[in-house]
């Protein structure tokens, strides 16, 4: 029997990318690949890319280059280019990097076998869809389809695309219009999930909270659906990414307060605290709405953490309104925060804005004062937390030290500590008490262990 051709995925970008490298190696495994051992021996290496910076941009040729050596030693390796860089640059990516076999954009996945196969007779193959076929569209299949990374947690997309157009982001033109998957399909979808033994589902989307607003007249359904996916026996949490600010609504919170599984975590990204650069930036809401916004969530959830993005030197940014962010950011007093230095992308409108570009060591200094503030804030919120039991998903060994154990507590907050039960495996729920608060991570003591892990099934690890 003839050895199977194995495979590596590296993916840049979110968690929408990671999900969908998931599902893309479900469908190679499904092809009959298997996933290489050591990404350097693959047969088959597939970038799963990123456009949403520059230096994403670059990631992907530095990457590129390395591999072109080892293509000129050995020819039968093939090398495939998917995901929002190539739906961006398409044909430019064979043109930079002849070396590489096949380019797929972010609507046709499932295609990339096909491709592989058509190319290993007939030379570079370029297929990119300008929007998902829905009957091609199997890469839209149930997550079960999917080698997952933690057996226990899943991603689920509920839609794809944006129909925003924050002047900054490159993600509709690279990931289209958006399209909600329809909610029997969701619900069946996690049912399945929670039969392998997950327990936790991160529901993913651009703007999650104007989920199903294409489905039907009524308005969005996403309360709805969080509502639904409590009702899923075994579901023991339920996390979301991304709401937008200006879409985050009443019965949202309202379904987030009603429904148990659906953790304390909010993740509102603000970009910026001045309502003039708001506006140029067409995000929808002032920072004073803002902040209506996070008080109304806090009042209604308890203990909630929240987290947010942060955008600094957008074209014109003055000092004073950076300083304004600052005012924000102090009064918001979040969890944690994805800062990012603006990256001009080609074909937004912000990247039209040459003339107001921030000199590169004034948007440093700001970086590093924003961070300051940021760390500052995350600390203290960490540190209130010492002395509190938290429930813990325990994820494995941690990183750093193996007599440790990692997890996540229902707050999404990292929390590390020692092993000391047998009992605890990836999986487990446990209670542990916070003993030590850091700005990224907590420490804590095992205090009790809920229950072992529910997972049955044996699902091969992602190589990182
Ligand atoms: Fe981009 Fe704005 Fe859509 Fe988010 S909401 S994906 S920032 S256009
Ligand atoms: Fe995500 Fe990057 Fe695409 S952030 S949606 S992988 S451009």
């Amino acid at each position: 029997m003839a050895t199977p051709r194995t495979f590596a995925i590296r993916t840049f970008g979110c968690q929408m990318n990671e999900h969908d490298s998931e599902r893309l190696a479900g469908i190679m495994v499904a092809d009959g690949l298997e996933r290489a051992e050591n990404d350097a021996d693959a047969d088959v290496v597939i970038f799963n890319t990123c456009t949403i910076r520059e230096n994403a941009d670059l990631k992907l040729y530095s990457a590129l280059g390395q591999l072109k050596a080892v293509k000129e030693r050995r020819p039968e390796m093939q090398i495939a280019v998917g995901g929002c860089m190539a739906q961006k640059d398409r044909g430019e990516i064979l043109e930079r990097a002849g070396w590489v076999d096949v380019v797929f954009g972010t609507h046709n996945l499932a295609s990339a076998p096909a491709l592989l196969k058509r190319a290993r007779s007939d030379g570079p193959q370029l297929e990119i869809l300008d929007a998902p076929d829905p009957e091609a569209n199997r890469d839209m299949a149930p997550a079960l389809y999917a080698v997952r990374e933690l057996p226990f947690a899943a991603w689920m997309t509920i839609q794809t695309g944006c129909d925003n157009t924050c002047a900054y982001c490159i993600v509709p033109s690279v990931r289209g219009e958006e399209i909600s998957r329809p909610l029997d399909d969701l619900l069946e979808e996690a049912s399945m999930l929670v039969g392998t033994g997950v327990s936790e589902i991160t529901v993913l989307g651009q703007n999650v909270n104007s989920y199903g607003r294409d489905i039907t007249k009524r308005g969005p359904l996403f309360a709805r659906l969080l509502r639904a996916l409590g009702e899923i026996e075994g579901l023991e949490r339920i996390r979301f990414t991304s709401p937008h600010p200006k879409d985050l609504r009443p019965e949202t919170i309202e379904a987030m307060a009603e429904t148990r599984a659906v953790c304390p975590q909010l993740h509102l990204p603000l970009q910026s605290g001045s309502d003039r650069v708001l506006k140029a930036m067409r995000r929808g809401y002032t920072a004073e709405r803002y902040m209506e916004k996070l008080s109304a969530a806090r009042a209604a959830l308890d203990d909630v953490a929240v987290t947010t993005d942060l955008i600094v030197g957008f074209p014109g940014e003055t000092d004073a309104e950076f300083n304004e962010s600052l005012e924000v950011i102090a009064a918001a007093e979040f969890d944690s925060a994805y800062t990012f230095i603006f990256s001009p992308r080609s074909g937004t409108r912000a990247a039209d804005m040459v003339d107001e570009f921030i000199a590169d060591d004034v948007v440093k200094d700001r970086f590093e004062r924003l961070k300051q503030v940021l760390d500052r804030s995350a600390l203290l919120k960490h540190q209130a937390r010492v002395g509190l039991r938290e429930e813990v998903l325990v994820e494995g060994p941690s990183r750093r030290n193996d007599a440790m154990l990692s997890g996540r507590t229902r707050q999404g907050k990292l929390i590390h500590f020692p092993v000391t039960s047998e009992n605890l495996r990836a999986g487990s729920l446990a209670m542990v008490e916070v003993t030590h608060g850091a700005p990224y991570h907590l420490l804590g003591e095992l205090s009790s262990v809920v229950r072992a892990p529910r997972h049955k099934v044996r699902i091969p690890l992602l190589s990182s």
